[in-house]
């Protein structure tokens, strides 16, 4: 399972990267906003510390416009992956964009339905929210669970079910569990992954019990 930060942090996207435990980076426009940086300067830092995809969305919300920027966005750097809405526009746009070998994200998808055409369209990535369906009493996780069931059914659908909006570490597990090939979370839940109390008071007394024998391997 591949894991994305989702943020325009780069202070954030570093200290994860250094862990060697990090796979890409998911930005939307909430986020840019946020950051108070400027877009196109701040996907070309975000690119310089990652390897992997970086998503980068585009704000225009028909097909002509969003295609110029799309392919602005995809000359910043190789491993920039565009971010496009589940529209019709975003959907066509998509489609153009994979055929000349960009990397896509198709983002703000909240159905089975929605996921069929993103893979057809040829993404690279469907963004399936499930935080923000679990907030109006959805099952986010039933979601995941459909699109991978139905992915599988195709072996040419190439897309990557990428689980977003996730709010904690249950998401992480239960994306796993099921199979999706990606999640984006915000720093801080990937770093809660870490968390166990019985790891912590194991370590403090494997130490401590140590330190009593009076020894050293080095
Ligand atoms: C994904 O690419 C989105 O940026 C993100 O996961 C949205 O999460 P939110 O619902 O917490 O805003």
């Amino acid at each position: 399972m591949k894991f994305f930060v989702d943020t325009a942090e780069v202070s954030e996207i570093r200290e994860l990267a250094a862990t060697g435990l990090l796979d890409g980076v998911t930005t939307n426009p909430s986020l840019v906003a946020k950051s108070g940086k400027q877009f196109l300067d701040l996907i070309a830092e975000i690119c310089d510390v990652v390897d992997g995809p970086v998503s980068a969305e585009v704000t225009a919300t028909d097909a002509e416009t969003m295609l110029k920027e799309g392919e602005k966005l995809a000359k910043i750097a190789p491993n920039v992956c565009v971010k496009l809405p589940l529209t019709k526009d975003g959907l066509f746009v998509c489609k153009r964009l994979t055929g000349q070998g960009i990397k896509t994200n198709v983002t703000l998808c909240f159905s089975p339905a929605q996921a069929i055409l993103a893979a057809k369209a040829g993404a690279t990535f469907v963004s399936p929210f499930v935080g923000r369906l679990d907030d109006i009493g959805a099952d986010g996780m039933g979601l995941i669970a459909e699109i991978v069931e139905i992915y599988q059914n195709y072996d040419y659908f190439t897309t990557e079910v990428l689980v977003a909006s996730v709010r904690g570490p249950a998401h992480v597990v239960s994306a796993a569990r099921l199979g999706a090939h990606v999640v984006t979370a915000p720093a801080s839940v990937i770093k809660s992954l870490l968390n166990h109390p019985l790891t912590d008071k194991g370590l403090a007394a494997f130490v401590a019990d140590w330190k009593k024998t009076g020894q050293s391997i080095l």
